[in-house]
């Protein structure tokens, strides 16, 4: 089945594609306080929501790039419906091939849940944090080890001990790099049980649409194995933060 068209039956319900609320989200946007025309880029959009929020608070001039057709056709639609006027572009493209007009020149540069774009946490803080100039704001939404993972737990899920770190550690790999951390907005249950929740919903009611779609059999055993795994180890072993930093003043 295509990947993308499998993300986008799955996340049909969703706003925003990972597991902070929409208040944390509102929370985060007016947070970031942009002056008049910023530049600022989203890598791996998803839907566009978190761009097009910023849109609508602050005058921004933002790109948002993301590899699924379905996502980038969802966030233009958004774009027009809600802030036709917007300088806001999305485009279709591989995250890791963005690269801003001049190095170092955007106020803001977010890549909220795909940081395998870049090759992991650390390389995306390093490439966003190369992007956005002096005093600029790197977001970035990371997943990280709420306890150490069961080997049953890495036995059946699509990581290793490795793909994460902790909290801590998230928070350490921007200081290392000159970044600041000033704000985090840390997921709970509620979240993401809404987060996993949603998938297995939307997942329902496009079976009960589409008996007959031939990719059915292949989305409900990946949906059931992913909630299996979810509810028996995941949720209580990994966590999820939004990490808000800012190149460290000289
Ligand atoms: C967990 S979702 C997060 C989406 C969005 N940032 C949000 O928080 O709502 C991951 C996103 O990464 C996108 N993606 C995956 N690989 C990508 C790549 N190589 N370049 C750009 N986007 C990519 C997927 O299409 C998906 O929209």
């Amino acid at each position: 089945m295509d990947t993308w068209r499998f993300y986008d039956i799955t996340h049909h319900e969703h706003v925003v594609c990972n597991p902070t609320s929409q208040d944390k989200l509102a929370r985060l946007v007016g947070l970031l306080r942009l002056a008049s025309e910023p530049r600022v880029v989203d890598i791996a959009c998803g839907k566009g929501e978190l761009l097009i929020r910023l849109a609508e608070a602050y005058d921004i001039r933002g790109i948002g790039v993301d590899i699924s057709p379905f996502c980038i056709a969802d966030a233009q639609r958004q774009l027009q419906a809600r802030r036709p006027g917007a300088k806001v572009v999305f485009r279709q493209m591989n995250g890791s091939d963005f690269r801003p007009e001049e190095p170092r020149s955007l106020a803001l540069a977010c890549c909220i849940g795909a940081s395998w774009v870049f090759g992991g946490h650390a390389q995306t803080l390093e490439r966003l944090s190369g992007m956005v100039a002096p005093g600029g704001w790197v977001v970035v939404g990371e997943p990280y080890w709420l306890e150490p993972p069961s080997a049953e737990y890495l036995g059946v899920a699509a990581v290793n001990r490795d793909s994460f770190g902790t909290h801590f550690d998230n928070v350490e790999a921007g200081e290392a790099r000159g970044l600041q951390l000033v704000h985090t907005f840390v997921s709970n249950k509620d979240d993401w049980d809404q987060y996993e929740g949603l998938q297995w919903y939307a997942t329902d009611e496009y079976a009960r649409r589409h008996p007959d779609d031939p990719d059915l059999p292949e989305l409900l055993e990946r949906v059931a194995k992913s909630k299996a795994v979810y509810l028996r180890w995941g949720r209580d072993t990994v966590g999820w933060a939004i990490y808000v930093f800012r190149h460290r003043l000289p």
